[in-house]
């Protein structure tokens, strides 16, 4: 099967120095590609900036921002039969970019921001992806609640869920522990482990997901 994968956090530019960003590894993402390339699948990885090798045998298209990611998986998802979005893409950027580096004038500075393009909510409308989808949800609280109302909001097979607030798991971590949530309800936990030994139980799962569909 050909796997579309989305890694890593966006950078989201202030002026000509600066940007907004977030903790994202990218190691689940990059983890998930090695893991379905060995599995014997075709894989792209649209990757926001990460200090990674690339995986040898992965196509990698490298981008930065929200937008950017946006547009690679809008081109590449139209080939892909299975689209795993494990990127953590800003929600928010600045509303304009300053040509010029911001100097430090006035006591506080006020900073604009406006809605990025939802590049998992756009797969089952604007581009039409009728594969396996699959979202991850990153949350601090009512987890399991969160993660299924995006589940169905966004018209997702699958959301990894994982509880970001406990320590030593998720974001920039070695190691993951997530809750899977299903259409109609069913969780299935999958405790602490190695985000690549995670991986390759991840992608058994997401590839068993193919034959129940209609
Ligand atoms: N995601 C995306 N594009 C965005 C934001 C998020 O594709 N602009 C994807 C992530 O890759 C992840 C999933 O959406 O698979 C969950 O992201 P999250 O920000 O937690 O979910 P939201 O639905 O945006 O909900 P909220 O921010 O309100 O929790």
């Amino acid at each position: 099967m050909r796997f579309l994968i989305t890694a890593g956090p966006t950078r989201e530019p202030i002026d000509p120095v600066r940007f907004l960003s977030n903790r994202s590894s990218g190691r689940m993402g990059y983890a998930l590609a090695e893991a379905a390339r060995d599995a014997g699948h075709e894989v792209v990885l649209v990757t926001g900036p990460v200090q990674l090798p690339e995986p040898p045998g992965v196509i990698v298209r490298r981008v930065e921002t929200a937008r950017q990611m946006y547009e690679a998986v809008e081109s590449e998802i139209v080939h892909a039969e299975v689209a795993i979005f494990a990127a953590a893409v800003a929600d928010y950027r600045p509303a304009s970019i300053q040509a010029h580096k911001i100097k430090k004038a006035e006591p506080s500075l006020m900073l604009a921001l406006e809605r990025t393009e939802d590049i998992l909510g756009s797969a089952r409308g604007r581009f039409g992806f009728r594969g396996i989808l699959v979202g991850f949800a990153a949350e601090t609280e009512r987890l399991i609640e969160h993660a299924q109302d995006k589940l169905t909001r966004k018209g997702c097979d699958l959301i990894i869920a994982n509880d970001v607030s406990q320590p030593g798991i998720g974001f920039d971590s070695q190691e993951n522990a997530v809750t899977l949530c299903l259409p109609g309800g069913q969780t299935v936990v999958m405790p602490q482990q190695e985000k690549s030994t995670l991986a390759r139980s991840l992608i058994e799962f997401i590839t068993s997901l193919g034959h129940l569909r209609p």
